[in-house]
């Protein structure tokens, strides 16, 4: 099938990358978004999300004409759905479809015969069967015989997104055989990486399966780290060994696991068969109650947090983004101010993000000036790079903790630091 025109809906994390990349690779794109200030942003030639090297594809696709941003859709050859699918606010751990459906109602007007429909939003399984295709059937037109539909979950990795974009293997789920081939058809316009097509609702529970997988294996890593605080183990000598191993892999403990895709898209699978994924619950549990663990970690370090004036080094989900959503780091911070602690956080990838009851500082020098403790929250290449003997200039106590095993334990030793480690229980902490 032959595309000239697409429509791309939600410029976040994954559609406007996915909005340039197809823009620079020739089609004309409709970048919508239903955020006045995201259109506004990038029609100002800026970019509101920061990812390495999208604000040059961005402006490179918009200069070239190709990419136009709007809030409302346009007829195109194809659109795609790249919307946000958290968690609904109420505690049932349910996937929030509103995006999604606003999005897919909002293509009804548009929509014409032989168009393509690619939904990219992780979403629970048989969404786009159940959901979507009903939504757009509103036209009169046919999902399968009248316009084609095809579910493609998106598994960049933040901070890798504009070549794992282009590189990875992608999955295409279809309706019918040949809505897969115009999926195929459309995103062969840039992928490199294999383009795999399956049916029915394997894809959609292949982005789950993904996620969910990762999370157990991040849990499963906390729990090591516990026990090895417990009994006195180093858990990173334990795990570089273990991993010696040929065919074992343990993952990294950290603080827990934020974003907008792991801390939430195993629910999807719960939600799918509560009764038949306890270990997917407990893992999600585990990994929810990492912030506490830590918080307590850093009060048995103190002795008391009340009043203690505590740096927290860092607040997005991981390493190098910018992204706050979901983060741990923000939830241990929150509950460290709420204990009674003066905390001052530093997020250099968002010098303003606001924790409820902490003061954000807009340099590391301010976030360390007094402090009497340094807790590095994200591993983020500034922090891993930071020199003791210079932090310890700054504050006006010596404990560091490290909660990311990225810190050179020497160094902060040598520089006359009480540094405590997480999964570094006992003698060896
Ligand atoms: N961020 C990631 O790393 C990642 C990776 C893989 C998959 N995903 C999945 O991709 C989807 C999108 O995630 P994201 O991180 O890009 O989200 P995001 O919040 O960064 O961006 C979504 C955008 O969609 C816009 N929007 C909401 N409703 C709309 C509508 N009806 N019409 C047009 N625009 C609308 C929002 O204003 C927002 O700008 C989610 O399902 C997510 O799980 C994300």
């Amino acid at each position: 099938m032959d595309f000239q025109t697409l429509c791309v809906l939600g410029l976040g994390y994954i559609g406007l990358p996915t909005a340039s990349t197809f823009a620079t690779h020739g089609l004309r794109v409709i970048g919508v978004d239903v955020d006045r200030h995201v259109v506004d942003v990038l029609r100002n030639g800026e970019v509101h999300i920061y990812e390495p090297g999208l604000r040059t594809l961005v402006q490179a696709a918009i200069r070239s004409g190709n990419l136009v941003v709007s809030e409302l859709p346009e007829t195109a050859d194809a659109f795609v759905i790249a919307v946000p699918t958290p968690l609904g606010e109420d505690d049932g751990k349910q996937a929030d479809l509103s995006y999604v459906i606003a999005a897919s109602e909002s293509v009804v007007p548009h929509l014409r015969p032989g168009n393509l429909v690619v939904l990219e939003s992780t979403s629970p399984p048989r969404t786009t069967l159940d959901v979507v295709a009903p939504i757009l059937e509103r036209s009169g037109l046919q999902a399968g015989s009248d316009f084609h539909l095809a579910y493609t979950p998106e598994r960049v990795l933040p901070g890798q997104i504009l070549r794992e974009l282009i590189e990875n293997a992608r999955v295409i789920r279809w309706i019918d055989r040949a809505s897969a081939e115009a999926g195929r058809d459309l995103y062969a316009i840039f992928v490199r990486g294999e383009i795999l097509l399956t049916d029915a609702t394997t894809a959609e529970m292949v982005k789950l399966m993904e996620n969910t997988y990762r999370d157990i294996n991040i849990a499963v890593a906390n729990e090591f780290a516990r026990v090895s605080d417990r009994i006195g183990v180093d858990i990173w000598e334990a795990i570089e060994l273990a991993n010696r191993h040929p065919r074992i892999d343990i993952l990294r403990p950290g603080p827990g696991v934020g974003g907008h895709c792991v801390s939430i898209d195993p629910w999807f699978l719960v939600q799918a068969a509560p009764d038949l994924t306890p270990i997917i619950q407990q893992a999600r549990r585990t990994n929810d109650s990492q912030p506490a663990y830590v918080v307590n970690l850093v009060s048995q370090a103190l002795g008391g947090l009340s009043g203690r004036r505590i740096a927290a080094l860092g607040l997005s989900y991981k390493s190098d983004v910018d992204d706050l959503r979901e983060s741990p780091a923000i939830e241990i911070a929150r509950i460290l101010a709420f204990e009674g602690a003066e905390v001052r956080t530093y997020e250099p990838f968002d010098p303003e993000a606001v924790v409820p009851g902490a003061d954000p500082a807009t340099s590391l020098e301010m976030a360390l000036k007094g402090a009497e403790v340094a807790v590095l929250l994200v591993d983020h290449q500034t922090f891993k790079e930071l020199d003791p003997q210079q932090v310890k200039g700054m504050m006006s106590g010596h404990v560091a903790i490290d909660t990311r095993g990225a810190w050179d334990r020497a160094a902060w030793s040598a520089a006359g630091f009480e540094l405590h480690v997480l999964g570094v229980g006992g003698e060896n902490a």
